[in-house]
């Protein structure tokens, strides 16, 4: 079975998922001539990737110095709460590499989430040296994001057409529909990429998954993600259900 869009990989397990992502990594890196621009996806699924890229081969075999990692969404909480996507990241994956990547973090203190978000999109636009996307020249060279069994992704959710709609801003402050204030990319940024991967892993999403993958459901967050290059989705068997067949 085909999906709608995209190209989907079954993978058997958690372990085989993590390893298959972080070689997608280290091969888009290697074959990236120059800066690499990383988007990484927050949440719990990411983490065992971000792990397997910290260990050998990856951690040596990647160019650290050449990369440029950036949040696909952060939630407004000082940068070592257990809820932040930032920490999550450092503690699987930066605090355990031979060099430093530059990593850039939702600023926080001292700041509104409106500011917040309006200083993020401003960071952003000096790595890519341009106020504007271009087609021609993707922002991302991969994109990592994760779906919510709710159809979300970054901190794009369900329902809030005003901000799903947004396609001026790179970035935005969510502060409806989550225990705690976001601050997420929109569709033009998250859009602007050589290659997105969905991780998509447990039994938990296989509804969600089947209903986007079937093009059933095209309505949901990750369902309206038009990538510019490549879309991939990643999906561990339980996730993947009849489509692992
Ligand atoms: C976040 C994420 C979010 C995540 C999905 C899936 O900050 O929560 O960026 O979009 O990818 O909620 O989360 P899990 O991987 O934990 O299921």
């Amino acid at each position: 079975m085909k999906p709608v869009r995209g190209e989907l990989v079954v993978v058997p397990d958690a372990k085989a998922f993590a390893e298959y992502g972080a070689r997608l990594f280290a091969e888009e890196a290697a074959a990236a001539r120059g800066r690499f621009v990383a988007g990484l996806a927050g949440g719990s699924t990411p983490r065992a990737l971000y792990e397997r890229l910290a260990a050998a081969p990856w951690r040596d075999s990647i160019d650290w110095t050449r990369i440029d990692l950036v949040l696909g969404d952060e939630r407004f909480v000082a940068p070592d709460d257990d809820k932040s996507n930032v920490r999550m990241i450092r503690d699987a994956l930066t605090t355990h590499l031979p060099a430093a990547p530059r990593l850039h973090q939702v600023p926080f203190d001292g700041m509104t989430v409106d500011q917040a978000a309006a200083a993020y999109q401003r960071d952003l636009a000096e790595v890519h040296g341009a106020a504007t996307l271009d087609p021609s020249r993707p922002f991302f060279d991969l994109c990592l994001l994760g779906m919510g069994d709710d159809g979300h992704t970054a901190s794009l959710l369900p329902g809030q057409d005003d901000l799903l709609g947004e396609r001026q801003r790179w970035v935005i402050p969510v502060t409806k529909g989550r225990p705690e204030a976001r601050v997420t990319l929109t569709y033009p940024i998250l859009e602007s990429a050589r290659v997105v991967v969905f991780l998509v892993s447990g039994a938990g999403k296989r509804d969600m998954l089947d209903r986007v993958l079937s093009g059933s459901d095209r309505d949901v967050p990750a369902a309206r993600l038009r990538p510019v290059g490549r879309l991939i989705w990643l999906a561990d068997r339980d996730a993947a259900g009849r489509w692992a067949d």
